[in-house]
Formats: structure tokens, C-alpha cells, sequence
């Protein structure tokens, strides 16, 4: 039996299309009970990473195990602990959320009456009950990518595996999917997901690796990646020249960055959202000084490309998949 603590592992793992070979020797353990974030670009090799790791696609070399089970050898044992949730689900259009719901229950062979009370208990969960006997295509976006993750839980697994959950949805959708992932692990489960965004990987995951054209290329907690990349920057603006000076004489020039003139902009590096934003404000409001306007950049996945390869990702062309 393998390592217990890592549920799913895999060693120098080699995928080739043809003769292009699209991942390089990729390694990764994931800790039960813990988020682990796949982050990368267009074409980086998350969809084929997961489709692997979840038996849906062969490959060349490497080990891949989930739960202990080789994904090859023990495929069919690999299938029942985990769950899937891909950029193409396995909702049925013109059945209704509830529908979908009891019937991918009958195929994991629950029993009528609990299949009906798991779906229930999902509908609640996920906050489809008022949508739940209308057809999956009149759902939005958020909803139906809401319907997609529980039919991916039915059966309770202990390992999910979401590619790109949150890709396309608006920031309330993408939050509300945030705490469902969240309440999963609280849960127990061990979640494997794919992003194009930081500050997706940040808010969710405990450990994350960087891929890019089938390599890792960083990987670590994110606040080591993010000491990597940098950190926050504040940024204010003023409506007049006079204002600018005094704001700045006031932060200090030790703290400010850079000005552009024209804007009578002032930019800041700052470690803790909460207490360094509030504590500029009120220096800023004591000496009675207006700020035009006011916003925090995040580190983005291009910070991580360029402080890790020192150049930009790499840009392929725009895959729907
Ligand atoms: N069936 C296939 N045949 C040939 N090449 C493929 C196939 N599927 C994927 N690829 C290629 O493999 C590479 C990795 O694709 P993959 O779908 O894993 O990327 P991804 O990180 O999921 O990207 P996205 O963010 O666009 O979903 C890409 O260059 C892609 O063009
Ligand atoms: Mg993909």
C-alpha cells in the first residue's frame, strides 16, 4: 500500500499526442484532506493532467496513483473514489436539475428513495432548490457549472477532480463556487483543480504547482509563490497636483514607488490588505486630503510567469475545451 498521506501522486508523468509531447515529466503529490491547485495558461496541460489522473486518457511513462490505486492497473477502483467535475460535464440538457440528479444517482445504484434524498440534500447545498424542476439548459452559467459539480458528488467521493470550475463565471458566481469547494474539504474530501487564475489558486488551495507547456515550473504554498511574485500594490489617485504632494509627503517617500505626473497617481507595495489600506486612508482623512480613486492590484499569473521564467506566458492559440 502506498504512502497513505498523499492520495493522489504522480511521478515523471510523460503524455505524447502524435509526436508532440504535451507533458514533460510532471510530478505532483497531493495530502488527503487538502486543495491542491493545477495553475497554468491555455494548452499548459491541466485537462490532460486530469484527465490521467481521473482514467480517462492513457499515457506514456511516469506513475500515476489515486488512493493508492494505479490509474492504469486498478482503474475501476480509481473510478469509484473519485468524482469529476470537466470543461465538458455530463449534464443532460433537457432533463431538470433534480432529474439529472436522481438518475446519475440510480447509475451509482442508490436506491430510488436515496437517490431522491441525496439529490434533495445537493439542491440545498449547492442553491438550486427553486431552479431544481426547470430543464439544465435554462440555467446560467453559475447555476448549470453549480449542477455539473453535484452530479460530480452523488456518490460522496473522498477525491474530486474540478478542471477550471470557475472559468467564465462572474465574481458572485465564482465566490458562491469558492465556498462550495471550501465546505468539501471541511468535509473531508481531497480536491484536485486546474485554474488560470492566482488569485483563484491563493484563495483555495493549500499547495499549488505552476505548469506551463507541460512542465512544472514553480510549486509551493501560496504564500511562497506569492513571496516569489510579490506582493499587493495600493494605488491612488488625486484630483490635483497640490493634493498628490501632500499625500505623498504624508505615506512617505520610503513607501511610494512611483508617480505618473499626469495622473497624480501614487503606487505602494503593501503586505496586509486589511491593516496597511485602512492605515493609509486614515493618515490621508486626518490630514483632510480627497482621493480621486483608489484600487488593489493583485499579483496575476503573469507576475508568477515573469518572476519565475522572466518572460511573459506563453500565448497559444484560444482553446474552448
Ligand atoms: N486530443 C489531442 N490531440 C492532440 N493534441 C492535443 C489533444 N488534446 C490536447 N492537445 C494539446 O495538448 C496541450 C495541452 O492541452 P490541455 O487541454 O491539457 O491544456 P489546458 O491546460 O487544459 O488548457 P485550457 O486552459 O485551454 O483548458 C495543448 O497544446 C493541446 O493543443
Ligand atoms: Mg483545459
Amino acid at each position: 500500500m502506498a504512502d497513505a498521506k498523499y492520495v493522489i501522486r504522480a511521478k515523471n508523468l510523460r503524455k505524447s499526442y502524435g509526436k508532440t509531447e504535451v507533458l514533460k515529466g510532471i510530478s505532483l503529490k497531493v495530502q488527503k484532506g487538502t486543495i491542491f491547485a493545477l495553475l497554468g495558461p491555455n494548452g499548459a496541460g491541466k485537462t490532460t493532467t486530469v484527465r490521467i489522473l481521473s482514467t480517462l486518457l492513457g499515457y506514456q511513462s511516469g506513475e500515476v496513483t489515486v488512493g493508492g490505486h494505479d490509474v492504469r492497473k486498478e482503474a475501476d477502483k480509481v473510478r469509484s473514489a473519485i468524482g469529476l467535475t470537466g470543461q465538458s460535464a455530463a449534464v443532460d440538457e433537457l432533463l431538470t436539475g433534480r432529474e439529472n440528479l436522481e438518475m446519475m444517482g440510480r447509475l451509482y445504484r442508490l436506491t430510488t428513495k436515496s437517490a431522491k434524498a441525496r439529490a434533495q440534500e445537493l439542491l440545498e447545498d449547492f442553491d438550486l432548490v427553486d431552479a431544481a424542476n426547470r430543464p439544465a439548459k435554462t440555467y446560467s452559467g453559475g447555476m448549470r457549472r453549480r449542477l455539473d459539480l453535484a452530479v460530480s458528488l452523488i456518490a460522496t467521493p473522498p477525491v474530486i477532480f474540478l478542471d477550471e470550475p470557475t472559468t467564465g463565471l462572474d465574481p458572485r458566481s465564482r465566490i458562491a463556487m469558492w465556498n462550495i469547494i471550501e465546505k468539501l474539504k471541511k468535509d473531508g474530501a481531497t480536491i484536485l483543480l486546474t485554474t488560470q487564475y492566482l488569485e483563484e489558486a491563493d484563495q483555495l488551495a493549500d499547495r499549488i504547482i505552476v505548469i506551463d507547456g507541460g512542465k512544472v515550473i514553480a510549486e509551493g504554498t501560496p504564500n511562497q509563490l506569492k513571496a516569489k511574485v510579490g506582493k499587493d500594490r495600493l494605488e491612488l489617485t488625486f484630483s490635483s497636483v497640490k493634493e498628490y504632494q501632500k499625500a505623498a509627503k504624508i505615506i512617505g517617500d520610503k513607501s511610494v514607488d512611483g508617480a505618473a505626473a499626469d495622473e497624480y497617481m501614487l503606487t505602494m507595495t503593501i503586505n496586509d490588505i486589511n491593516k496597511d489600506v485602512a492605515q493609509v486612508l486614515e493618515k490621508l482623512e486626518k490630514a483632510r486630503i480627497t482621493i480621486a480613486s483608489m484600487a488593489v492590484h493583485k499579483p496575476t499569473l503573469d507576475d508568477v510567469f515573469l518572476s519565475v521564467t522572466g518572460k511573459t506566458k506563453s500565448v497559444e492559440k484560444k482553446e474552448t475545451n
